[in-house]
């Protein structure tokens, strides 16, 4: 579902990523792990078309990015790391407006629904400005699937939300998940990529520095768990 070949991409004189190449099957949930700056969030804008890789290519479900970045789009939902909500319309108007950008049939009837997937139907009127950080990072996840999308693309969906908040968003992405949605999920919390990822990759300075399931990560880099690996790893050590 996702092809990704030699992709480089600098800013200036800085290099983001450095040639990664990754694929992802149908129906996976793949975790990005790595520290601060290694260029999550940059190959999650280039898969979402919204910047062009210097070298390489990248593909979703047999499309270039660049090439044919509006079927790209068409197959995607994408939750950035920074909410891009509108603070003063409610949460409805928010997923209203979404759906009328898509183009979407019985917006008020899909929105309504989705409003009740996401537990929000005691604030669903509410504005924005007023909801928690977990009840806004629902409401983007839920914007994000509106247009039923066979890729999800999440960064950093649950960063500075309490536990248990993120344990029910947890829930939500596993349910998408096990819906065949295609999942690529960036995050910190390692054992958020080990709830929800079977495959994941490290990456550091702009490479993939490792892939592969937690166990075999584990196995080939030393635990005794995964974060010690993603430490290890992320501090320049052992690929
Ligand atoms: N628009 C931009 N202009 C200039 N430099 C950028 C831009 N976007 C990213 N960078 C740089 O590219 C590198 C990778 O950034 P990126 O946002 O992809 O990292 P990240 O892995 O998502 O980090 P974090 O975990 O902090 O979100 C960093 O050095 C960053 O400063
Ligand atoms: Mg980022």
């Amino acid at each position: 579902m996702i092809e990704i070949v030699a992709a480089t991409k600098s800013y200036g004189a800085a290099k983001a990523l450095c040639g990664v190449d990754l694929t992802i099957g149908a129906g996976e949930a793949f975790g990005l792990l790595g520290p601060n700056g290694a260029g999550k969030s940059t190959l999650v804008r280039l898969l979402a078309t919204l910047s062009r890789p210097d070298g390489g290519h990248l593909r979703v479900g047999g499309h270039d990015t660049v090439r044919a970045a509006s079927r790209v789009k068409r197959l995607l939902g994408v939750v950035f790391q920074e909410n891009n909500l509108d603070r003063d319309l409610s949460a409805r108007q928010n997923l209203l407006f979404h759906a009328g950008l898509y183009g979407l049939g019985r917006a008020a009837d899909r929105v309504a629904a989705m409003i009740g997937r996401l537990g929000l139907s005691g604030a669903a009127d509410r504005p924005v400005g007023q909801l928690s950080g977990g009840q806004r990072r629902r409401l983007v996840i839920g914007r994000a699937l509106l247009p039923e999308p066979r890729v999800l693309l999440l960064d950093e969906p649950t960063t500075g939300l309490d536990p248990a908040v993120r344990r029910e968003l947890w829930d939500l992405i596993r349910h998408i998940r096990d819906g065949g949605c295609t999942i690529v999920l960036t995050t910190h919390y390692v054992e958020e990529a080990e709830a929800l990822c079977g495959r994941i990759g490290i990456i550091r300075q702009g490479r993939m520095a490792a892939l592969g399931t937690p166990d075999e990560l584990v196995a080939r880099f030393g635990g005794p768990r995964l974060e010690d690996v993603v430490v290890r790893l992320g501090a320049g050590g052992g690929a």
